[in-house]
């Protein structure tokens, strides 16, 4: 063997090395990623969890709203995504909202009558408890909020987003 063709061996050699460390190194990370879980979850009991999304299905909900990422596309009205909401709300506001007469009183709405949220007021005491504890029940994680919380900040203010003192990379 020649020296010049040594000295490509040896190139080769270390790339093939090089190549399969970071292929390693990027699976290890990607795994990270998959630990952290779910961004949405629900801390329903079995019997709130069938209770709750039992209504939710019955009242069609779901024409106007997503969750689980499952909504009626061919509706397209621009409701909120219900997804995380009980951590932005708790259920004594989520049975009041849905006890209101009228909801526009306390969330206002910019939207037609036809697409504004309706009131429950209607059901019995007991299935608003259950929608309520249902909703109150959809959590989201905590550093799924602080991305989205970082990636909104960014977006409107170009600046790198700044929490508890330290730039959050
Ligand atoms: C006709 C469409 C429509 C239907 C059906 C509907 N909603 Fe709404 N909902 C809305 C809209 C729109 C809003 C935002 C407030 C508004 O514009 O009135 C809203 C707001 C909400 C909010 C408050 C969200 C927030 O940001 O705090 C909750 C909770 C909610 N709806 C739950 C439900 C549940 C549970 C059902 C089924 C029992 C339901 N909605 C049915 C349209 C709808």
């Amino acid at each position: 063997m020649r020296k010049g063709e040594k000295g490509i061996l040896a190139l080769i050699g270390i790339l093939s090395v090089a190549l399969v460390g970071h292929k390693i190194w990027q699976l290890s990370t990607e795994k990270k990623e998959v630990d952290r879980g779910i961004p949405f979850y629900s801390t329903a009991s079995p019997q709130l969890g069938t209770a709750g999304s039992d209504l939710y299905r019955r009242l069609e909900c779901k024409n106007c709203h997503s969750l689980w990422s499952v909504r009626d596309m061919s509706a397209n009205v621009p409701a909120p995504a219900l997804d995380g909401i009980g951590s932005l709300r708790d259920e004594q506001w989520f049975y009041t909202y849905f006890s209101a007469g009228n909801p526009q009183s306390i969330l206002p709405s910019r939207l037609k009558k036809m697409y504004q949220m309706p009131s429950y007021a209607h059901l019995s005491e007991e299935e608003r408890k259950v929608l309520a504890s249902y909703m109150a029940s959809l959590k989201v994680q905590d550093w799924y909020l602080e991305e989205t919380k970082k990636a909104e900040f960014e977006k409107l203010t170009g600046k790198p987003y700044v929490a508890a003192g330290k730039v959050i990379q």
